[in-house]
């Protein structure tokens, strides 16, 4: 597999759950890589995996352009477990049937063993569990027998022990699933033997040889964000290559209260590597003067950090190769292609030029998922702040302005957040609220401070709490946490008289503001 290691290899049939498979195989150490369904089955050799696991789908197995794997799988000698759309899919392939099913199964539904079963051998008679399909098998292949069923669906879970293929209508990843936590380390322990031996420490050590042979006498030159992802990055490659590594961090001045300190603090102190910061907020203030069409000051932003780091980059001389933090959902989102190397947008914003002309890419955390990436920056011993960092927009505060952005606004967001900031963070909240910020919408209200009457800036409140950050519910501050923060902001920071709390869902509003 990528990582040397042997471990599962998850095919991607399309499912929702597909991401969630994955995590739940590596949670319990075993690594685990996801491979688009149409993966040859040459490749999935290449990668020598212990098992294979085959995800759901939304499609229709029998539906024109249904997605498909190689059936040579089955012949692997692998152990396989297929669940929902990847039982269907194996029961089709192996010659059982399939049925459109009456009523679509959805939720919380109780299954009962049928026989004796090796794979839900470790469950009850009778378990509630996650459905989400509405085809069925009616018939199974043969050699397979029916292992559970539900009111809905006679064919729940089948399997054929003897050659290794286990099968299961319902989602043994979701945790409404009774006994999630036994099913799949019953197939990946007790079916397929796999040893629980994939730790962040095996990771680290193994990497880091990997970048130095990689590497060899080059250098290597990194854009530091402050995000998690580059931040865990380049502590990952400081480890292996010392001052091998240059580091360059461009401050557009959009960056929040005391982040630009928070890097060189952590990176130009603690870890062996050549940073270079750079403040460019001259240049990006200049830049987005006068401009208020949001998608334009996110192009202008992207530009102007592409512009300056290629400066940096013909600056810190003969570089060979480019390190990036791109992650595991990134390279699952983008198509899993192996070697794809396509250069993340640094800040999501704008690629860099093509002819800055690098020998190769590094990324050392694209298998990992960001839990994972976060621990590995915790052994690394990167401070806390950097390892539990909200998002945060590679436009930065950029978004958070409505309208033309300046230097002073930023600074009312800076001061403003970094209040919200603290007060959170005294009332215990910070692991519970995914992501809070302020928001300076650009108008002003009248206001009385002191005797006098006052025309000054609304502050917003943003709070969300989500799970994926693509829907998003705002988090309920309790009332005195809310009164504190918009008491210190209307005392503290000048040119606000007026505090708001933004109480909608994402869908409709978005998260950020821009
Ligand atoms: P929205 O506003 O779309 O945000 O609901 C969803 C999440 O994405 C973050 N976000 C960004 N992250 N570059 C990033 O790396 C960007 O340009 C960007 N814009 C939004 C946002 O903070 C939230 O966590």
């Amino acid at each position: 597999m990528s990582e040397d290691v042997r471990g599962v290899i998850v095919l991607n049939f399309g499912g929702q759950y597909c991401q969630l498979i994955a995590r739940r195989v590596r949670e319990v150490k075993v690594f685990c890589e996801v491979l688009p369904c149409s993966a040859s089955v040459e490749e999935i050799k290449r990668k020598n995996p212990l098992a294979l696991i085959l995800s759901g789908s939304p499609a229709s197995v029998t539906a024109e352009g249904a997605p498909t794997a190689d059936p040579a799988l089955f012949t692997l000698g692998i152990p396989v477990l297929g669940i929902c759309y990847g039982m269907q899919w194996m029961a089709h392939t192996l010659g059982g049937k399939l049925e459109p099913g009456v009523l679509r199964e959805y939720g919380k539904t109780e299954v009962q063993k049928t026989r004796r079963s090796s794979l839900l051998s470790t469950i009850d008679y009778s378990a509630t569990c996650w459905m989400s399909h509405t085809d069925r098998v009616a018939a199974v292949p043969a050699g397979f027998r029916v292992t559970a069923s539900s009111a809905n669906c006679p064919v729940a879970a089948m399997e054929d022990e003897s050659r290794g293929l286990y099968a299961v209508q319902f989602h043994p990843e979701v945790t409404h699933t009774d006994a999630a936590a036994r099913i799949l380390p019953r197939f990946l322990f007790d079916i397929a033997h796999i040893a629980p031996d994939w730790t962040m420490e095996d990771f680290i050590e193994r990497k880091v040889n990997e970048i130095r042979e990689t590497v060899g006498d080059e250098r290597v030159l990194l854009g530091l964000s402050g995000g998690v992802d580059s931040s865990v990055a380049a502590a990952l490659i400081s480890k292996a290559l010392g001052k091998k590594l240059i580091c360059v961090y461009i401050d557009h001045g959009l960056m929040r209260k005391d982040e630009t300190l928070q890097v060189k603090t952590a990176f130009g102190g603690h870890f062996d590597m050549e940073l270079i910061a750079v403040d460019a907020s001259e240049m990006f203030f200049g830049k987005l003067a006068g401009v208020t069409e949001p998608e334009q000051k996110r192009k202008i932003v992207g530009a102007a950090f592409v512009e300056a780091f290629a400066e940096q980059a013909k600056l810190a001389g003969e570089v060979a190769f480019l390190a990036q933090g791109t992650i595991y959902p990134d390279v699952i989102e983008s198509g899993g292609a192996a070697g794809a190397s396509v250069i993340k947008s640094h800040h999501n914003v704008g690629g860099l030029p093509e002819n800055i002309g690098f020998k190769g890419i590094i990324e050392p955390l694209r298998m990992l998922f960001k839990d994972e990436v976060r621990k590995v920056g915790e052994k690394l011993g990167l401070p806390e702040e950097l390892v539990w960092r909200q998002p945060f927009p590679g436009p930065g505060l950029t978004v958070r302005i409505l309208g033309e952005v300046t230097r002073p606004k930023a600074e009312i967001v800076r001061e403003s957040d970094a209040i919200l900031q603290e007060e959170i963070r005294r009332a215990g909240l910070t692991r519970q609220i995914q992501q809070y910020f302020t928001v300076l919408p650009g108008v002003s209200s009248v206001g009385v401070k002191g005797d006098e009457r006052s025309y000054e800036y609304i502050v917003a409140i943003r709070a969300v709490e989500t799970s994926d950050f693509m829907t998003a519910d705002f988090f309920r501050i309790p009332y005195d946490v809310l009164a504190r923060i918009s008491e210190r902001i209307v005392n503290e920071v000048a040119g606000v008289n007026r505090v708001v709390y933004d109480v909608t869902t994402k869908p409709p509003a978005s998260i950020e503001w821009e």
